[in-house]
């Protein structure tokens, strides 16, 4: 429908689920790891064209649904977008007109199963020079050739005038919904509450992504879509960090079956119910209440969630509780939650009504008995309001800015956590900030609606993720005090190792990154697929596989210079002309043709000439695990015997010219030297790398040069000095 509706559009036709500025952080990968898609639902025709263009439409998608997909989304430029499978997308036009209208007479609804499949990075399609003809996949292809009884071809396409295409459409459509059952109880608008709060926004953010987004898919920056966004404190939560806390949240709670009363002051779209939706069972969630200011927002989340009844309260949360009004028609209120976990809006004391404020202060002084301090940010009054409606014995999960651990104006809430609640859990996210829209550092407070447990203790970590921080303290409660700034408990004890207190490993070697194929997929490839190619020898190389299938420290060579004692594939690398391949390797030449096809438009493939001749790199005497677990870090250095080059998932150490010397004195000499790399310490390593979830450490070459040997063979200090 896509290519009938814009023949030549180039674009893949997809449905975006994640549109950041950053990129995927690493931990976050295994959560899009995790998540299968195997069905979506099509709702229906849409377009994000304000009403009444006279010149046409120049957007038309169909609106898609996916709890799946929810659970991985994050634009956070564009909180309100939908999922949608774009048809048109371009000039304003009375075609695209014409075909929303036709459109609309189908029923839709339409749940399509599919082949279970993970959300990909972006691919373009490669695109073969001069190669003008609209794309048809093989099935849409068969398609057309069905609906037009093979009267008309692809390349037709371009041809075709515009009533013609739209009788084409409907064809396409009319056989989609014969061909997939209608799924009616997924209809509906979804519970939502209107407490008559705030007026809706006055354009909808809904149709401003198109107009952000240009044809080569670049995001334009628009200062005024985030000055809006910080306004309103609307750094939305990534859902690697929902998925994380809501995992969290599960292995706290009793490990029978719990009915959850789910409750989110900040809902938002919806991206903590997505996490809860994934990680417990649907029986286990008895209700789930959200709040939401934004009324326009209330009404697409609730939407969004009304399969499993999300009911939505467009109200002011703070307002509702804290206000003059108090919370007389909060009926919502009524309702105590077990659990709530939240990422409320960190609008700055500044922004906030001084008489509500005012009015905030002395109710929280009535209901919570501690008054926050004037200067506080509104999620301070979002905890506070939150006391009356957690229920004795919930629990509470809040994404903070980590300012409340050392600002005068944070004291009260520490102080509310140390003695109004049981403190479990301080979490602080490392590295840069989580939001890619904003610069706070992040944390994670985790809490019971009961008495503190003065007898107990708090843990407090840091780094890596909640289920797997990189470092704990644990405090006694007796120790904490809200007067003292938290963040001084986190002082490591670890100090950066100094750089020269022996030999550095980049005294020995140089340090490189192995090969970056940009398609390992397509370039690195077995034994069986050389021997179905019958690729020539000169156009292939042996490359080590990934560690774990090193058992070893040294990696031995066959009599052909091929590692010996480990399974290993092949990269193909080669510099001959296409032509000349063809003459002596057809069915090779066909293979590239069709990589080329499938990943030839990926940055590092296409510039290099020809795309399938590798960077240069020498097999590498040592090498260096790029990214592994902190309590195996002697392990990581291994000893290559082999021909074998490295991807980069390791890092190469090739030994300088007097350690080269000294090598090629004895052969016993590497061995040496192996076990002095292996000698680095895990404090050493844990100083000068990147920690990520699950207790991994990256180290890039340069901090693999900065690293220090515990014991350096005596005949190689000798030979260098
Ligand atoms: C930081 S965003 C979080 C959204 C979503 N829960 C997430 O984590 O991505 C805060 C949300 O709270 C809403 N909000 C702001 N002030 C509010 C208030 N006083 N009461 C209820 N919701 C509010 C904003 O419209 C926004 O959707």
């Amino acid at each position: 429908m896509r290519r009938i509706c814009q023949p030549r559009s180039r674009s893949r036709p997809h449905v975006t689920v994640r549109y950041a500025r950053r990129e995927l952080p690493e931990f976050a990968e295994e959560l899009y790891d995790q998540v299968w898609l195997d069905r979506i639902y099509l709702s229906g025709p849409d377009t994000f064209d304000a009403p009444s263009n006279a010149e046409g439409l120049s957007t038309l998608f169909v609106r898609c649904e996916s709890e799946q997909l929810e659970r991985l989304s994050y634009k956070p430029d564009f909180p309100d977008s939908v999922f949608h499978l774009t048809l048109y997308d371009g000039r304003p036009s009375q075609f695209a007109e014409k075909a929303y209208l036709l459109l609309c007479t189908f029923d839709w609804h339409l749940e399509v199963k599919l082949p279970p499949s993970h959300v990909e990075p972006i691919r373009k399609i490669a695109d073969a020079a001069g190669n003008t003809l609209p794309r048809l996949t093989p099935a849409a292809r068969q398609l057309l050739g069905r609906v037009t009884n093979g009267d008309i071809k692809a390349e037709s396409l371009l041809r075709i005038g515009d009533d013609v295409r739209l009788e084409l459409l409907r064809l396409t459509c009319y056989e989609l919904h014969s061909m997939v059952m209608p799924s009616s109880p997924e209809v509906g608008k979804g519970i939502v509450h209107n407490h008559g709060r705030t007026p809706p926004m006055a354009q909808g953010e809904l149709w401003s992504f198109f107009d952000l987004i240009r044809d080569s898919g670049v995001l334009k920056p628009r200062e005024a879509v985030n000055r809006d966004h910080r306004r309103n404190g609307l750094y939305i939560t990534p859902p690697e960090i929902a998925s994380d806390m809501v995992a969290c949240a599960h292995a706290l709670l009793p490990s029978q079956s719990y009915p959850i009363d789910f409750g989110d002051p900040a809902v938002g779209s919806g991206i903590f119910v997505a996490a809860l939706v994934g990680e417990f069972n649907r029986g286990d969630i008895r209700s789930a209440i959200g709040v939401e200011a934004d009324e326009r927002r209330s009404a697409l989340t609730a939407e969004r969630w009304r399969h499993i009844g999300l009911e939505v309260n467009s109200d002011d949360f703070v307002e509702r509780i804290l206000g003059d009004a108090g919370d007389v028609n909060g009926a919502w209120l009524a309702q105590k939650r077990n659990l709530v976990i939240a990422n409320p809006p960190y609008v700055r004391s500044q922004g906030l009504d001084a008489a509500r404020v005012s009015h905030w202060r002395s109710a929280s002084g009535g209901k919570v008995g501690l008054v926050p301090d004037a200067r506080s940010d509104l999620y301070v009054y979002f905890i506070f309001a939150a006391h009356t409606w957690l229920e004795a014995g919930g629990v509470a999960m809040w994404l903070l800015p980590t300012e409340f651990m050392f600002t005068r104006y944070g004291q009260v809430l520490r102080k509310y956590l140390l003695e109004k609640v049981d403190l479990i859990r301080v979490h602080v996210y490392g590295g840069p900030s989580q939001f890619s829209n904003a610069r706070v550092s992040s944390c994670v407070v985790l809490y019971r609606k009961s008495h503190p447990q003065s007898t107990g203790s708090v843990a407090f970590t840091q780094g890596g993720t909640l289920m797997s921080p990189v470092e704990r303290v644990s405090v006694p409660w007796r120790d904490l005090n809200a007067e003292g700034k938290w963040q001084r408990i986190f002082q490591s004890s670890l100090q950066p190792v100094g750089t020269k207190t022996l030999v550095t490993i980049g005294d020995l070697f140089v340090v490189r990154r192995g090969i970056a194929t940009g398609a390992n997929r397509f370039f690195v490839i077995s034994q069986e697929l050389v021997d179905a190619l019958q690729i020539p020898a000169r156009w292939r190389k042996p490359v080590l596989p990934k560690a774990f299938l090193i058992p070893s420290g040294v990696i031995e060579a066959d009599n052909q210079g091929n590692p010996g004692n480990i399974p290993f594939s092949w990269l193909i690398d080669c510099d001959a002309h296409m032509a000349e391949i063809a003459a002596e390797a057809p069915f090779f030449a066909e293979y590239l043709k069709e990589i080329e096809m499938e990943v030839g438009d990926r940055e590092l493939v296409r510039r290099r000439k020809p795309f399938y001749r590798q960077e240069a790199n020498r097999p590498p005497r040592f090498v260096f695990t790029y990214m592994a677990r902190q309590n195996s870090v002697g392990k990581r250095f291994r000893l290559n015997r082999s021909n074998a080059v490295a991807l980069n998932n390791y890092l190469c150490l090739y030994p300088l010219a007097g350690v080269e010397t000294w090598l090629a004195a004895s052969v016993a000499n590497e061995l040496l030297l192996l076990d002095a790399l292996r000698s680095v310490g895990n404090t050493a390593l844990k100083a000068n790398g990147r920690e990520y979830s699950g207790g991994l450490i990256k180290l890039e070459p340069r901090e693999l040069r900065d690293l220090s040997l515990a014991v350096v063979p005596l005949g190689l200090i000798e030979a260098l000095t």
